[in-house]
């Protein structure tokens, strides 16, 4: 026989599919009646017109059906300003410790971040943040990508994404792509106005990805920077210093030379380097000859001075599949040595 209990048991696997949280514990469930194998009840949103309702929906049948409902009236309503207010403080007390420090950056949180540098742009900083982020996530781990580049950011383009992340008040739920949880500035600019940070919100913009964003449970944080060694770099450095960095460079020795800026910045700032990454390393004919268009050596030089290794050589390739889309696929050769990267970075 069906009782309260059980329904509510069964609906604690129900999951807000962008909170990732359960609608039991997000306290999202009302009214629940029971006529025999017959359910109704209701669901309310954080916010109206919830683009994820089908998603719920089907969910909350699934659940019911197993363990026994024949019929499942399910009405949506959405949270008032109060549930809604302690649904963020909820969260964000999740997010937040009690001194007021993102809980992600105690050193006990489980989360390692990245950033990815260079002293130069143009050299494929952001091609590498999501090519490495998109294949940690194909190896199952949870991963974010803060695009820190607050006035050129091209991650959610790059990615191909026209969400927006959701806000709950003032607290963002990132956007989700190839399994990556991406937050930029990008999405908060004027064109397209659905959400803001103002103002003082915007000058905290690093605490705002940090503490005004749900990120849930995360492995990897990647932090794609602005290139050169400016403000924001200095933010993410006094921040986040347990931040490991990887350096972008070409083989074009003035473009290693412009990169080593970058690397005695994360020496000043005392993030460990873990490693050059060589983009566009050389070009490969279908016969397999390597053409070495942007000259040898760069990544070697720049990796000796800051005496680190060269952990990737990238060739020149374009995405092929993914129309528009920065992301390689996976049986690629470029696809493969991220695969290869990422591996090397969980198994250090
Ligand atoms: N290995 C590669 N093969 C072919 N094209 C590439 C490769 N790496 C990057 N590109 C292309 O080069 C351009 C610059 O790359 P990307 O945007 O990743 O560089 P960036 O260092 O992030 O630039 P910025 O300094 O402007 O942020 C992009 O159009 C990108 O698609
Ligand atoms: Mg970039």
């Amino acid at each position: 026989m069906l009782t309260k209990e059980n329904v509510v048991n069964a609906l604690k696997d129900v999951q807000d599919p962008e909170l990732h949280k359960s609608v039991v514990e997000l306290n999202m469930v009302r009214n629940v009646q029971i006529d025999g194998t017959h359910v109704s009840l209701e669901v309310v949103l954080t916010i109206k017109g919830c683009p994820l309702k089908a998603k719920i929906q089907q969910d909350v049948e699934d659940a019911l059906k197993a363990i026994g409902a024949t019929e499942v009236a399910l009405q949506f309503g959405t949270m008032t300003d109060e549930e809604r207010m302690a649904l963020t403080a909820s969260l964000k007390t999740q997010n937040v410790n009690k001194q007021g420090m993102p809980k992600m950056l105690e050193p006990d949180s489980g989360v390692q971040f990245i950033a990815i540098t260079s002293g130069k742009g143009g050299v494929g900083k952001s091609t590498v943040t999501i090519n490495l982020a998109t294949a940690l996530a194909r190896l199952g781990k949870r991963v974010g990508i803060v695009d820190a580049d607050i006035y050129g950011f091209s991650i959610p383009a790059m990615m191909r994404t026209q969400q927006k992340p959701t806000m709950i008040d003032q607290t963002a739920i990132p956007v989700e792509v190839a399994g990556v949880k991406i937050m930029s500035m990008g999405f908060y600019t004027k064109d397209n106005q659905p959400v803001m940070w103002r103002g003082p919100m915007l000058n905290k913009w690093i605490r705002n990805f940090l503490v005004n964003t749900h990120w849930g449970e995360l492995d990897y944080l990647l932090i794609d920077l602005p290139p050169g060694t400016g403000d924001v770099a200095i933010d993410v450095a006094a921040m986040i210093p347990q931040a490991k960095e990887i350096i972008v460079t070409t083989p074009h020795n003035t473009a290693s030379y412009v990169a080593s800026r970058a690397g005695m910045m994360a020496i000043h700032t005392k993030h460990e380097v873990l490693g050059v990454v060589e983009n566009m390393a050389y070009f490969e004919t279908p016969d397999g000859q390597k053409n070495y268009i942007l000259g040898q050596g760069g990544g070697d030089n720049l990796a000796r001075s800051l005496k680190c290794e060269v952990i990737a050589r990238v060739p020149f390739a374009k995405p092929e599949e993914n129309l528009g889309s920065s992301i390689y696929d996976e049986d690629s050769v470029v696809g493969e040595v991220f695969t290869n990267l990422a591996e090397d970075i969980i198994y250090s």
